[in-house]
């Protein structure tokens, strides 16, 4: 059986040909590739801060096991990111990786205590101008030396925030300039407490682009640095470059337009993306009754996807309202079709909207309206 087929047709499997499509696709190791200029520009930030000390990764596949994604990240059983409806699962034991977390564990098995890993990450999510199911992360972790904060466990936990504050801010003013607004704000992970988020000021509004914190005690106990300290981040790239490159759609990265892809050039930190004409919008509404099986905004994203490529620009509900009587509910989206390269023809348009309408049916249960 041909790869694909094995990867696809597992009854647990949840991850749809378009999404198997993205993987090997790797944009964070094309030179000129906005992905990786970010990551390139990352990289000599820290290479700036300790010459020699993160060992780097940017070839680990995204086909992972759920241990490694989850069980050793300590995620709960029962988590909302573990279900089906969050992540892709090529069988009930191995995921698309949801976060480049997933190698911590391993990493530090491997006997590495600084570490950036970069790759490409998979997520079940609705569809808008800054949400792609496919997107890159990296991941940042270091294990403290005892002599760098006298061997006290505390103050060891307080070292290790401190300098990840530090490093983090300093990428931000490395990225985007001096003078870059950023604000913490406290957030909760499963393998790191404290934790946080870094938010960044730009065009009008806060934009979280990074999820950190002290690597929880039993990560590095059970993985080869008993008793040591840590820190670790995960930032995402395309987060990082539509706000550098002030790219305004996320499905741009993945064009394979010139007009896109010649704008940017590697070491190149200050290119402003020059939009191209835009194409106009063709918008789709779609009514319909949920099944009593249960429905999710993500199992009509992914519906619209199968269909729809990267034509699809944003999907959203604009109606709900449930039966008096019969107590059933009805949801209205509008789905907004755009494509990035050329003008869409209504009939190709209608085409689509016509095979979402019919797996509306037949994969998810829902009665048309
Ligand atoms: N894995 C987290 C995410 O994807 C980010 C993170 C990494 C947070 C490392 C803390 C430490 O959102």
């Amino acid at each position: 059986m041909a790869q694909q087929e094995v990867l696809t047709s597992h009854p647990f499997n949840n991850v749809t040909e378009n999404i198997f499509s993205k993987i090997g696709a790797n944009l964070h190791r094309r030179q000129n590739h906005p992905i990786c200029i970010i990551k390139e520009a990352i990289y000599d930030f820290f290479n700036s801060q300790r010459p020699g000390t993160y060992a780097k990764f940017d070839e680990l596949h995204p086909v992972v096991s759920a241990a490694a994604n989850f069980d050793e990240m300590l995620v709960p059983a029962g988590h909302v990111s573990r279900s089906p409806n969050d992540t892709y699962y090529i069988d009930a034991d191995t995921v698309l990786r949801c976060h480049t977390s997933a190698h911590q564990a391993a990493t530090l098995r491997q006997g590495h205590p600084a570490f950036l890993i970069t790759g490409d990450v998979y997520r079940r999510d609705s569809i808008d101008q800054s949400h792609y199911p496919v997107f890159h992360q990296m991941e940042g972790l270091r294990v403290l030396e005892p002599d760098e904060y006298g061997g006290d466990p505390a103050a060891g936990a307080a070292a290790a925030e401190r300098e990840l504050k530090e490093l983090l801010e300093g990428l931000a003013q490395h990225l985007f300039g001096s003078g870059t607004e950023c604000r913490w704000v406290d957030a909760y992970f499963p393998f790191t407490t404290p934790s946080f988020e870094l938010e960044i000021f730009f065009n009008g509004q806060w934009l979280e682009v990074l999820g950190c914190g002290v690597v929880e005690q039993q990560i590095l106990d059970k993985n080869g640095f008993e008793g040591r300290r840590a820190w670790a981040f995960g930032l995402g790239l395309e987060r990082l470059a539509m706000v550098l490159f002030q790219i305004p759609d996320i499905r741009l990265f993945w064009a394979e337009d010139q007009r896109f892809l010649k704008q940017f050039r590697a070491g190149d930190l200050r290119t402003a993306f020059k939009p191209y004409s835009k194409y106009p919008a063709c918008f789709k509404d779609v009514s319909f009754w949920l099944p009593e099986t249960g429905f999710t905004e993500n199992n009509l994203c992914e519906v619209v996807r199968g269909a729809a490529g990267d034509l699809v620009e944003a999907v959203e509900l604009i109606d709900a309202f449930t039966h008096p009587k019969t107590g059933r509910t009805s949801n209205c989206f509008r789905i907004s079709y755009r494509s990035m390269e050329r003008s869409l023809n209504d009939e190709e348009i209608n085409a689509i909207q016509a095979q979402v309408r019919e797996e509306l049916t037949a994969k998810l249960g829902a009665e048309l309206r």
